[in-house]
C-alpha cells in the first residue's frame, strides 16, 4: 500500500528558458517552487541535483564540469554528472521530463496511494 512514487513539478515553461540558461557555461542554479536546484548540461543532456554539495551540505553555486563532473568550488570534490556520485557519497539527483514542451522536475515521495 504504501510507497514510493514520483512527483512531478513544473520548472520551465518551454524547453527554450531551460537553454537560455546554459548560453554561456554549463551550470545553473534555478529557483522555482519546487526549492533551488542545480541544473547541468553535458553531452547528453541536461541534469538536475538538490543545491547542496554531498561534502558539508555547503550549496554548489559556481560549480563548474570538468570532464563529466560536477566540481564544487569550497573543496574542489568531484562528482559524476550521470549519477551524482563521488568520495564514497553522492549529490541527490532529480529525473526532467519534457511534456508538452515545458520542463518538469520529478522527486520521489512516500505515498500511501500508487
Ligand atoms: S563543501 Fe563541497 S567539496 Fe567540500
Amino acid at each position: 500500500m504504501f510507497g514510493m512514487k514520483l512527483k512531478w513539478y513544473p520548472l520551465f515553461e518551454s524547453e527554450s528558458e531551460l537553454e537560455n540558461l546554459f548560453a554561456v557555461k554549463k551550470t545553473a542554479i534555478h529557483k522555482s517552487i519546487f526549492g533551488e536546484v542545480l541544473l547541468v548540461k553535458n553531452d547528453s543532456g541536461y541534469h538536475a541535483f538538490k543545491n547542496k554539495c554531498a561534502h558539508q551540505n555547503k550549496p554548489l553555486n559556481g560549480c563548474w564540469t570538468e570532464d563529466n563532473s560536477i566540481v564544487c568550488p569550497f573543496h574542489k570534490y568531484h562528482f559524476d554528472i550521470d549519477s551524482g556520485q563521488g568520495h564514497g557519497t553522492y549529490i541527490d539527483k532529480y529525473e526532467l521530463r519534457f511534456v508538452d514542451a515545458k520542463v518538469e522536475i520529478g522527486k520521489e515521495i512516500w505515498s500511501v496511494f500508487n
